[in-house]
C-alpha cells in the first residue's frame, strides 16, 4: 500500500491516542495520592461545613427535639446552660453537681459502682498536673519555632511501663514534626503499690508524661483528653493535628503523615477521623460491659470515632473545651467526645486503615500493617517486630 499521508495519520493518531492514555495515567496516579490513603475512602458526601459552630440551645443539634425523656442526663442536657467550671475555687459546685444526680436518679443506688463514682465527680475536669520531685521533669512547652505537625496524644496508666516503652522505640520515636506526650493520671493510685518514685524517674528521663493529680481509671478517661487540649492552649498552640490514641495501639507513622499531608484543605479543618460506629446503641445489660441504665440515658448515640484511635485537627481543640463545658457528663470517653463533636455541628470521617479491634488471635503481619494507618491492641514485643520489618527495605509482600 502507497499512502504516505495514511501513514502520517496514522502515526499522529497513535501519537494521541499514547498522550491521551500518558494524561489519564498521570492525572489516576496523582488523583490517587491526594485522595486515597493506604486504601483510603474516596471522598463520600462531605459534610455541611468544615466549620464548627456552637449554637445557644443545643437540643437540636444532640437530637433531642422529641418529647423530653425523663432519663437524667437528656434532663440535664436540656437545661444546662453550662457546668461548673470545676476549677479548684468552685470545688464544692463540681460537687455539688454529683450530689444533686445522685439525689434525683431514683435508681442511684443499684448503679455499678464505676458509673456512680463517676456521676458524683463528673462535673469536676480542672485537676493540677502532678509534678515529680520538686517539679524536675517538667514537660517542655513548644519552641515557637518547633510546633510539631502531628502531636501523638498516647493515653497510658502509670504501671503500663513496656508499653510506653515499645511506642517510644517504634512509631512514637523521635521524627521531623512529630512530637510524643504520653497522658496519665496519678501514679500513687488507690489501694495499690505506689508507683510515685518509678514514673518519676521515667518522667526525668524521657519529659514526655503529662500526669495529672486524679485516679487513673478508665470512667476518667475524658479528663485526660480535655487536660491535654487545655495544656495544649497555654504551652503547644498551633499543632496541626492531634493524634489521640491508647499505648496498645500501632501506628504506621510515615503512612499517616502522608496521608494527612495529601489531606484536600477542606477536609483537613474540620478532621475528626477514625474508626466511625454510626449507628450504635447504649447496651442495657445490668453487670455487662458499657452498661448504660435506661434512667440515665435515653436515645441512640452520635455518630463517633472509636477511642481506640482518632485524629483531630488541632485547630478544634478551644472548639472542643468550648463545646466540653456545654455538654452534659456521660462516662465512656469516645461516645461523649462524639456528643462534643456533634454539638459543633461537625461529622466524623471513616477511614478503613483504622482497625481498633485487632483479633487476638490474628497475628499482626507487616504486610498488611504497611496498608493501615492504625492497629490495636498490639503487645509491645510484637510492635517492636512489626516496626522493625516495617523499616526493612527488602520486606517483600
Ligand atoms: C431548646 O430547644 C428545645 C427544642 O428545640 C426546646 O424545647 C427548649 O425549650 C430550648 N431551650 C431553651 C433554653 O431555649
Ligand atoms: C477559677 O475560677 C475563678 C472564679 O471564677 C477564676 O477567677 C480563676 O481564674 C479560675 N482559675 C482557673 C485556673 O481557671
Ligand atoms: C476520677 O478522679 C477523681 C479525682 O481523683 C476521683 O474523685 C473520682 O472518683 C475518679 N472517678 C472514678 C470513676 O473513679
Amino acid at each position: 500500500m502507497r499512502c504516505p499521508k495514511c501513514l502520517l495519520c496514522l502515526s499522529a493518531l497513535l501519537t494521541l491516542l499514547g498522550l491521551k492514555v500518558y494524561i489519564e495515567w498521570t492525572s489516576e496516579s496523582r488523583l490517587s495520592k491526594v485522595y486515597l490513603g493506604p486504601q483510603g475512602t474516596l471522598p463520600g458526601p462531605s459534610p455541611a461545613s468544615p466549620e464548627p459552630t456552637l449554637p445557644a440551645n443545643l437540643s437540636a443539634r444532640l437530637g433531642q427535639t422529641g418529647p423530653l425523656p425523663l432519663a437524667y442526663w437528656n434532663q440535664q442536657q436540656r437545661r444546662l446552660g453550662a457546668l461548673p467550671s470545676g476549677n479548684s475555687t468552685e470545688e464544692g459546685d463540681c460537687r455539688a453537681w454529683g450530689a444533686a444526680a445522685a439525689a434525683e436518679i431514683p435508681d442511684f443506688t443499684s448503679y455499678p459502682e464505676d458509673l456512680r463514682r463517676f456521676l458524683l465527680s463528673a462535673a469536676c475536669r480542672s485537676f493540677p498536673q502532678w509534678l515529680p520531685g520538686g517539679g524536675r521533669g517538667q514537660v517542655p512547652s513548644c519552641a515557637e519555632t518547633n510546633i510539631p505537625y502531628l502531636l501523638l496524644a498516647v493515653k497510658s496508666e502509670p504501671g503500663r511501663f513496656a508499653e510506653r516503652q515499645a511506642v517510644r522505640e517504634t512509631w512514637g520515636g523521635p521524627a521531623p514534626g512529630i512530637r510524643l506526650l504520653f497522658l496519665l493520671g496519678s501514679p500513687v493510685g488507690e489501694g495499690g503499690p505506689d508507683l510515685g518514685p518509678l514514673v518519676a524517674w521515667e518522667s526525668h528521663r524521657y519529659s514526655d508524661l503529662l500526669l495529672w493529680d486524679f485516679l487513673d481509671v478508665p470512667f476518667n478517661e475524658t479528663l485526660k483528653d480535655l487536660l491535654l487540649l487545655s495544656w495544649l492552649s497555654h504551652h503547644c498552640a498551633g499543632v496541626s493535628f492531634i493524634l489521640q490514641a491508647q499505648d496498645d495501639a500501632f501506628v504506621h507513622t510515615p503512612a499517616l503523615l502522608d496521608y494527612l499531608r495529601a489531606l484536600p484543605p477542606s477536609w483537613a479543618r474540620g478532621l475528626y477521623l477514625g474508626e466511625v460506629f454510626s449507628q450504635a446503641k447504649p447496651l442495657r445489660k445490668p453487670g455487662g460491659p458499657f452498661y448504660v441504665p435506661m434512667s440515665f440515658f435515653e436515645g441512640d448515640y452520635p455518630a463517633y470515632a472509636s477511642g481506640g484511635g482518632y485524629i483531630i485537627a488541632g485547630r478544634l481543640a478551644p472548639w472542643l473545651l468550648q463545646a466540653a463545658a456545654r455538654v452534659a457528663p456521660f462516662p465512656f470517653n469516645d461516645v461523649y467526645i462524639g456528643l462534643c463533636f456533634r454539638a459543633l455541628g461537625l461529622a466524623p470521617r471513616a477511614h478503613i486503615g483504622f482497625l481498633t479491634a485487632w483479633p487476638a488471635d490474628r497475628r499482626a503481619d507487616p504486610c498488611v500493617l504497611r496498608d493501615l494507618l492504625l492497629v490495636r491492641p498490639i503487645r509491645p514485643q510484637e510492635s517492636l517486630w512489626l516496626w522493625k520489618h516495617l523499616q526493612d527495605p527488602q520486606l517483600h509482600c
